[in-house]
């Protein structure tokens, strides 16, 4: 077992990565002193694989702890499921001591922590990620929230839970591709952050494929570790968390223009960073060696590192780029690397460079 401290002042807290913590629930809720009743959140899919545990180790703790379920997949993201969920906390008479668990992907870690960030004004909230991109990613830094039908995530807060515990026993029924795709943000703080993470990675991907458990607890671990490190010194992301972003501004207009669904976030974001290791190497001298290197361990995760695309294709892609709520005033700006381990944000990449790395 790992353990991360995430420091925010008086809203720190711990991660804690590894193995048979799902049943630890109940004993880290009593040292936290929360109050005596308490909504564990989850989806269709996941709560009929491990609620049951979590419920259990609630109640050997005394925790008056009921289930509620949300529809599984982005399509559940909303606001519709929010109120449900405030019917039913209010039916269960939570109060302000009460405790949100959020037992799920990043779908429910998002949803439910926006209902723990504003019922009754905030009521503390645990995560327990269940697929890799929600303990890597999606429950460290504290955003919360839902989309709308004008666009994803637009509505929401910055809400921090008081514990997080990425249990690696739960990846046993994540599925193959959902497995890959959170790979891709794993990769990612390689690149932006920790050469000795990206080689580490590079050694040992048939091992990490097989989702050894050892090395996933050390992966899972310092990914949380860069996230936490990042998000810490901007929590409310107005520089350095910018790095986070990296291969992002293209991947999310690949999202949005191939309609969502079709590609997951890891997969069309496994692209944009191949393209922005291309735009490096143009722009802030990342070797051709190392794009190589960059491409070949997407390609080696099982990740796709190409998208031929039609020039019309292309011109929408940009015009997407440009939506993108990261874009200030009209100009799309890049995180691009200097070498595996290092980058620079806000790059501006003249347009012919850019419709040169779309193309190809
Ligand atoms: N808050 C943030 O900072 C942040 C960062 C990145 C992504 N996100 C959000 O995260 C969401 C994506 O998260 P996700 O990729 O975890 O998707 P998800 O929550 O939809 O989970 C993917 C699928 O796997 C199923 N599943 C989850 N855990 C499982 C398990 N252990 N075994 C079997 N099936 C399981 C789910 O039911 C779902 O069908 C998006 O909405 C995105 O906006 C948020
Ligand atoms: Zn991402």
């Amino acid at each position: 077992m790992k353990r991360v401290a995430v420091a925010l002042g008086s809203r720190s807290y711990s991660i804690q990565v590894g193995s048979g913590l799902l049943a630890e629930l109940g004993r880290h809720y009593s040292s936290l002193k929360l109050g005596a009743r308490c909504a564990v959140i989850s989806d269709v899919r996941v709560a009929p694989l491990y609620a049951a545990k979590d419920l259990k180790s609630l109640k050997d703790a005394g925790v008056d702890a009921s289930l509620i379920t949300i529809p599984a997949g982005e399509s559940a993201k909303r606001l519709r499921n929010v109120e449900r969920c405030y019917d039913q906390l209010a039916a269960h008479r939570l109060e302000r001591k009460s405790c949100i668990v959020a037992l799920g992907g990043g779908v429910v870690g998002d949803l439910a922590g926006f209902v723990a960030a504003t019922y009754l004004r905030g009521i503390p909230f645990i995560q327990i990620p269940t697929t890799l991109l929600a303990q890597v990613d999606s429950s460290v830094g504290g955003k919360t929230g839902v989309n709308l039908a004008a666009g994803k995530n637009l509505v929401g807060a910055f809400y921090q839970p008081r514990l997080v515990l990425c249990d690696l026993d739960t990846f046993k029924t994540l599925p193959e591709r959902e497995f890959r795709a959170g790979l891709a943000e794993v990769i990612k703080y390689g690149i932006i952050y920790d050469a000795p993470l990206f080689r580490l990675l590079e050694k040992e991907m048939p091992k990490i494929l097989r989702r050894d458990t050892q090395l996933l607890t050390r992966i899972v671990a310092r990914s949380c570790e860069i996230k936490a490190e990042v998000v810490s010194q901007d929590e409310t992301e107005t520089g350095l968390r910018a790095i986070l972003n990296f291969g992002h501004t293209i991947g999310h207009a690949i999202e949005a223009i191939s309609g969502y669904g079709k590609f997951l976030h890891g997969e069309a974001i496994s692209i944009g960073q191949v393209k922005a290791a291309q735009l490096s190497a143009r722009l802030t001298g990342l070797s051709g060696a190392e794009v190589a290197r960059i491409t070949d361990l997407f390609r080696k995760a099982g990740l796709p590192t190409t998208l031929p695309m039609t020039r019309a294709f292309q011109a929408r892609l940009r015009d997407a780029m440009k939506l993108d709520k990261k874009v200030s005033a009209g100009e799309v700006k890049f995180v691009l690397a200097t070498r595996i381990g290092e980058v620079r944000w806000g790059q501006k990449v003249p347009a012919e460079l850019l419709d040169g790395a779309l193309g190809s």
